[in-house]
């Protein structure tokens, strides 16, 4: 009874506005948010620019009364004219709770670097579409997901969130996971925009990158991630660039996202990274979230009084609005109410997160074949991180919950931006049922001695390594944190058939490389991720996962060997001079001459792909590139063939870039003839002066490659007209 009447109040409660002229399904989202902001009084206005924590926050503030509990946030919507509140959530993984004894419990996804490692767009859509719904099931009309900043710092505590090194590939995955997320009717949110790439000092950091590189970088998986999947909302970053906090920083708002990328969303702060009220309102800001967490309520009384006063127009107040209210009439927000209590397929939930996870490990190495596990296995040794219970989730606001509790609960930080917390689907449980006629046993790694001699009469050995990083943090450094490599080292002394798993948010060093059999990156692998690495260990699934960042060998590669600033001293402003410009990763690597532990693109598999008739055609401008591939080897699998161009003449920021790929999945002995366009602009150089993009006449190397070091690559050359094209590349 009590639902039916909710439901009925609900219906009431619409209908008491379905003639509203804002509320014609039949005008488009501008006419309906031109419509509503009319009608709505200054008062009114003012209620969506301002963002309220959905938490109590410490002992200063108590959670609005009408935000969800221990959520992200809440805007204020206008009852009166039937224009709902804004319930915000985080994120990328799926459903988050901010620091809770009760936290909503939710299907994890694996960490955004493994979705992305899967290079498969689709997984990326149907993972954003199932914790978008998730999200709405769970009462939340904005989700606070579709992070891209790249990975310039393989250190950064945030990694795991992100899409990695490139431009294409990131703003192109993370813009099927923000079309996933969209397709529910909730707002996703592309953040952090832009050049918050590290995590130490970012409340303060100034990050130095010159607006060519950036174009050419950072803001261009912004830009891609926009034009492919239009997200309602943006987060300004809590980072200066070029010594503006970019949460007032009229070049990244007004400038580039609003003028010339088009943007027609709302721009919001991060929480605690809104610093004043006129500069930011008229830099572009559109919304303060989480005000608690400001000295002030910038976008509340003094935003009025700004405008009273005319140092903030009305026009850009209404613009505000109408940009949050378009937003919401565009993305389905209005027209389909949220309320909590929706119900929650965990069963098919738990499937897609699982196939997402499997599809992104990436097997590094598989030295004598030793996988896949063979089944007549009489010991198989499992050592460490805690693989008998569970498997690693990274930390900070993109934390869901497991179903069932944290696995291994008590590790510090148990606080913010802690709880480490292990998703309970044990690798060791799934390994046991997959070898019923082995004998499998745990160690759990304290003592190396002691996992050596528990190793040395197994028929294989898996040992797992963990790396736990958060949002707030950068680690440390690349190496495994206490004595793993220790441990490992020892164990694969002991034992030569020794694969290690790997549990980390990003890149790693691996002094034990040499001495182990077999290396399979498991990144944070999410809700079934105990279930998807055995899998992936027994063959059930041919491991198809490529590495959407590049392995170092070493620190003193990396373009800053120390990390800036000082983690004791987070209060004190320092400069981040990103000098290598848009040369990230594996373009840093070559312009350098380097050789990574494992490069860009890498990944083996249980079979084996050839490609074969390369071919590059142009027509009106647009260069499309043709080849076959085929399976070679004995199972099937699915490959990943890359496309990369390096101009012969031509001065670009390094060698080759990234210029398209492709997924499939091939029987043995089958073929397919494939074909892939290239976004011009990845042709090109961008002028800042006349903001466009100029493509130089001359020759351009097209590599069909496995990775972005592909010795045997095979290549044809094409000859390119000079040409210029606008901003949007066009
Ligand atoms: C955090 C994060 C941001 C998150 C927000 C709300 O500090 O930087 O990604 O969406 O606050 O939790």
């Amino acid at each position: 009874m009590k639902l039916k009447l909710a439901i009925a109040l609900a219906l009431a409660a619409l209908s008491a506005h379905a003639a509203e002229p804002w509320m014609d399904k039949s005008l488009s989202a501008d006419q309906r948010a031109e419509l509503a902001l009319k009608a709505m009084t200054q008062e009114e206005k003012l209620k969506y620019v301002l963002g309220h924590f959905g938490s109590d926050f410490g002992n200063k503030t108590k959670k609005h009364p009408a935000a969800l509990p221990f959520s992200a946030g809440y805007i204020e919507g206008v009852p009166r004219l039937g224009l709902p509140a804004l319930f915000e959530t985080d994120a990328g993984l799926g459903v988050a709770t901010q620091a809770s004894k009760t936290p909503r419990e939710r299907t994890s996804l694996p960490s955004g670097l493994a979705t992305t490692a899967t290079w498969d767009r689709e997984l990326a859509y149907k993972g954003g579409a199932m914790i978008g719904s998730e999200a709405r099931a769970s009462g939340f009309n904005v989700m606070l997901a579709g992070g891209v900043n790249l990975l310039r710092e393989p250190r950064n505590g945030r990694n795991f969130e992100y899409a990695g090194e490139d431009p294409l590939l990131a703003g192109t995955m993370v813009a099927q996971q923000v079309k996933g997320i969209q397709s529910n009717h909730v707002i996703a949110t592309m953040k952090h925009y832009a050049v918050n790439d590290q995590e130490t000092g970012r409340f303060v950091l100034d990050a130095r990158l010159d607006d060519a590189s950036n174009r050419s970088s950072d803001l261009l998986a912004f830009q891609l991630l926009l034009e492919q999947a239009d997200p309602g909302s943006v987060m300004c970053s809590y980072n200066r660039l070029n010594g503006v906090y970019a949460c007032e920083n009229d070049y990244l708002l007004n400038q580039v996202l609003k003028k010339d990328w088009g943007f027609k969303g709302y721009v919001m702060t991060d929480w605690g990274a809104t610093h004043s009220t006129v500069e930011a309102a008229n830099a572009g800001l559109d919304q303060q979230s989480g005000w608690e967490f400001d000295k002030s309520q910038y976008f509340g009384g003094a935003l009025e009084e700004a405008v009273t006063n005319g140092h903030v127009s009305q026009a850009r107040l209404d613009n505000m609005v109408f940009r949050v209210l378009r937003s919401m009439f565009d993305k389905g927000v209005v027209d389909h109410p949220v309320k909590e209590g929706g119900t929650i397929d965990y069963a098919a939930h738990n499937l897609v997160s699982r196939t997402d996870a499997e599809e992104g490990m990436v097997l590094l190495k598989n030295a004598g074949n030793v996988l896949p596990l063979k089944a007549g296995a009489k010991k198989i040794v499992i050592i460490g991180a805690h693989a008998d219970v569970g498997v690693l989730a990274g930390g900070g606001s993109s934390l869901v919950y497991p179903i069932g509790g944290n696995a291994a609960p008590g590790i510090a930080p148990t606080s913010w931006p802690g709880p480490v917390v292990y998703h309970p689907s044990s690798p060791l449980k799934a390994i046991q049922a997959r070898a019923p006629g082995a004998k499998v046993v745990y160690n759990d790694g304290s003592d190396p001695a002691a996992s050596a001699r528990a190793a040395a009469d197994a028929d294989v050995v898996l040992v797992f390594a963990q790396q736990w990083v958060g949002e707030a943090l950068d680690a440390v450094s690349l190496a495994l944190p206490g004595n793993q490599d220790a441990l490992i080292g020892a164990v694969a002394k002991a034992n030569p058939k020794t694969v290690v798993v790997l549990e980390t948010s990003g890149p790693v060093l691996m002094p034990w490389v040499d001495q182990t059999a077999g290396i399979l990156q498991a990144w944070y692998s999410g809700t079934s991720g105990g279930e998807a690495i055995a899998r992936v260990l027994f063959g059930e699934v041919n491991p198809s996962g490529h590495l959407p960042a590049t392995f170092p060998a070493s620190e003193s590669q990396l373009p800053r060997p120390k990390l800036d600033g000082d983690p004791k001293n987070e209060a004190v402003r320092f400069t981040v001079n990103y000098h290598e410009g848009a040369a990230v990763g594996y373009k840093w690597f070559d312009l350098k001459g380097l050789k990574p532990l494992f490069p860009f693109g890498h990944g083996l598999s249980y079979t084996k792909f050839e490609y074969s008739g390369l071919a590059a055609s142009q027509k009106d401008g647009k260069l499309t590139v043709n080849f076959k591939i085929t399976n070679t080897g004995a199972v099937k699998g699915k490959d990943v063939p890359q496309l990369y161009v390096a101009p012969l003449n031509a001065k670009w920021e390094a060698p080759k870039r990234l210029a398209g790929w492709d997924k499939v999945e091939l029987a043995p002995g089958e073929s397919k003839q494939l074909s892939v366009t290239v976004d011009p602009r990845l042709l090109g150089t961008y002028d800042s002066a006349s903001k466009t993009w100029r493509i130089a006449k001359g020759g351009y190397k097209v590599l069909l490659a496995h990775d972005a070091a592909d010795s045997k690559a095979t290549s044809v050359t094409v000859q390119l007209l000079q040409r210029t094209l606008n901003v949007a590349g066009k």
